[in-house]
């Protein structure tokens, strides 16, 4: 059916930011709305998909026939999306995860006192990766924040993960990516490329899936 290219598919997504705890008050995190990968839930619900939503904390709406999860930290959405993951036909990974979590949470509220004070921290596991690591694993698509030569750094997750797919957004660009309504991308697969001009998430959201279904029916 041509407005229902995903029927029959299970699609597991990741959105939001995570939130690492520092102390019981405290936490690092970033300024991911959760509103990309919200736009990809509903417009793969729409497109005919059972949907799964792995969402850290955002402040939204769960699309209309989605089942979402809630989660905090990289580790807790690692935890859900294995624990979900078992027979999806399509993973996009579309959160902004932390890459690092402070190496020992205090149990209490760490007081003020010295000038200077340092957090360690250390290193997140990467949730694309290990689903891209599966033996029966789904069509893997990931997205890539950069600053600065998307391209080049888009093409090296996209083979470096061993991934299907890679949607690439500038965020330094203002008024895109991070916590706006609007986005632009660029999809990079091992065999080509696409160009998905500045318009709203939602409208980027269905040509990302439409090129998915593509990509993956070859
Ligand atoms: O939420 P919005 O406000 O709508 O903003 C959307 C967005 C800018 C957050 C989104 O479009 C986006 O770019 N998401 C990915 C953000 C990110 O963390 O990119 P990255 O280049 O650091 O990570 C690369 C990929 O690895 C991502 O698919 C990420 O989900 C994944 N990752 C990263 C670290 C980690 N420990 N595990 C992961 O799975």
């Amino acid at each position: 059916q041509e407005t229902q290219p995903l029927a029959g598919q299970s699609v597991l997504i990741t959105a939001g930011p995570t939130r690492e705890a520092i102390d019981p008050v405290r936490y690092i995190s970033n300024h991911s709305s959760g509103k990309m990968g919200f736009a990809l839930a509903k417009a793969a619900a729409d497109m005919g998909a059972a949907v799964t939503l792995v969402a850290g904390p955002v402040n939204l709406a769960t699309p209309e026939g989605v089942t979402r999860i809630n989660v905090e930290s990289a580790q807790n959405m690692l935890d859900a999306v294995m624990d979900n993951v078992d027979k999806k036909d399509i993973f996009i990974g579309c959160a902004a995860v932390a890459d690092y979590r402070v190496s020992d949470i205090a149990d209490c509220k760490i007081k003020k006192s010295a000038e200077e004070m340092q957090l360690a921290l250390v290193r997140n596991p990467d949730i694309l990766a290990t689903v891209a690591s599966l033996a029966n694993r789904p069509f893997v698509v990931g997205f890539a924040a950069e600053t600065h030569d998307v391209e080049a750094y888009a093409r090296d997750k996209l083979k470096r993960k061993n991934l299907n797919m890679i949607a690439a957004n500038d965020v330094s660009v203002a008024g895109l990516g991070f916590n706006a309504d609007a986005n632009a991308l660029r999809v990079f697969w091992p065999q080509g490329s696409q160009d998905l001009p500045a318009t709203d998430k939602l409208t980027l959201a269905r040509q990302l899936l439409s090129l998915i279904v593509k990509e993956k029916t070859k």
